[in-house]
């Protein structure tokens, strides 16, 4: 039976996902259709319905009737509600990070989401390239990690294709560029080293947006004395709308990438220097998308994917949300750090 799907926020990321999501059902790849589309901006509901043949409601209980699964892509702050009101009729959440605002409602949301199949949009762990990345440092043929430099940075969120004010407040975001972006890499670095038993961290405030860090300097540091930095940065320039690089010194090699999707992942050892290939799935080739928006629809494909094959044998998807929790337990610790001016804080236990 095709899974019928609904959206809840049909802004920027909203409509990466319903393409991704029409691309794969169009190519026969999933057996799941958008049919309802729900944002208190109603103009946006009506673009994104109308690019699926889908209805608009008024509410979010009349979208809930009209579907099995749930797309929750409103801003930060209003993902608990609608997880909650999608949970308490039964159906599967696709909810996007941040989780919410405040550690306190992460904890509801993710509790919410455990009881139903879920997924969380932490897009990173379906990156080729990070899966490369955590398969080498993993399979420890480079030796052990020995310390690790992950940058990443953007323009100003508020601005260009995100074009979004609610970033530019704390109430509705929860802070600036560490959870709102810097989530993600917070769970990378937790997925390829695994957690670490010490945070310091320190946030600046450069651009007067109050509450909101437009700079984040974290130190992690692991029980076996290896170290990880984030540097995570919104600044403005404007030709840099997101942009990773990371870099990990293991014992015998250095794995590095500055692309946060196909790489490559470069390994330079004593003998050589070589890429590990990170290749998205033969199918990719399928969608039908346009060739200038398909390598920003791919990897919400490829997450899509997971979910709804996930979906179809009752389970969740990954990364699921007590993943996702635990990235914000160690984002939570490094704003409290922060707010004591970088003193060391045990990361939270597991
Ligand atoms: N995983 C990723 O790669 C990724 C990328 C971008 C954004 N995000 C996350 O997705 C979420 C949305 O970001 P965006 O860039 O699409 O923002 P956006 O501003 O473009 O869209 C958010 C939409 O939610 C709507 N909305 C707000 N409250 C609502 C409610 N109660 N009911 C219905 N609609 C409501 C707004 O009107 C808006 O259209 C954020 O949590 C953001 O952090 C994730």
């Amino acid at each position: 039976m095709t899974l019928r799907i609904g959206f809840v926020g049909c802004g920027h990321i909203a409509s990466v996902h319903s393409l991704a999501i029409g691309a794969l059902g169009g190519a026969g790849i999933v057996d799941a259709r958008v049919v309802a589309a729900y944002d208190t901006d109603t103009e946006r509901a009506r673009r994104l319905a109308g690019s699926h043949d889908a209805i608009t409601t008024d509410e979010v209980e009349s979208l809930l009737d009209a579907c099995e699964v749930v797309w929750v892509c409103t801003w930060t702050s209003e993902h608990l509600p609608v997880v909650r009101a999608a949970v308490e009729r039964g159906r599967s959440v696709f909810c996007e990070k941040p989780l919410a605002p405040s550690l306190a409602e992460c904890e509801e949301v993710a509790a919410l989401l455990q009881q139903v199949p879920h997924q969380v949009g932490l897009v990173l762990r379906h990156a080729p390239v990070f899966r490369a990345l955590a398969e080498a440092v993993h399979s420890g043929r480079f030796g052990r990690a020995l310390a690790t430099v992950f940058r990443d940075d953007q323009y100003f969120p508020n601005q260009g294709m995100y074009h979004s004010d609610w970033r530019a407040d704390p109430s509705l975001a929860g802070g600036g560029t560490l959870i709102e972006h810097s989530i993600h890499d917070v769970d990378v670095l937790r997925w390829v080293l695994g957690d670490p038993a010490q945070v310091s961290a320190r946030v600046a405030n450069q651009f007067g947006h109050a509450g909101i860090d437009d700079v984040a300097a974290l130190t992690f540091a692991y029980p076996d004395a290896s170290v990880a930095t984030l540097i995570s940065v919104w600044h403005q320039v404007m030709r840099r709308p997101s942009s990773r690089r990371v870099e990990v010194f293991c014992e015998d090699a250095l794995l590095w990438t500055d692309d946060d999707h196909l790489g490559p992942l470069h390994v330079e050892t004593t003998d050589a220097i070589s890429e590990i290939e990170a290749s998205l799935p033969a199918w990719v080739g399928d969608l039908e998308l346009a060739p200038e928006i398909t390598g920003l629809v791919a990897p919400y494909a490829v997450a899509a994917k997971a979910f709804l094959d996930a979906l179809a044998t009752g389970a969740s998807g990954e990364p699921e949300a007590a993943t996702a929790l635990a990235a914000h337990r160690l984002v939570d610790v490094a704003y409290r750090s922060a707010a004591a001016g970088g003193a060391p804080f045990p990361a939270p236990a597991r």
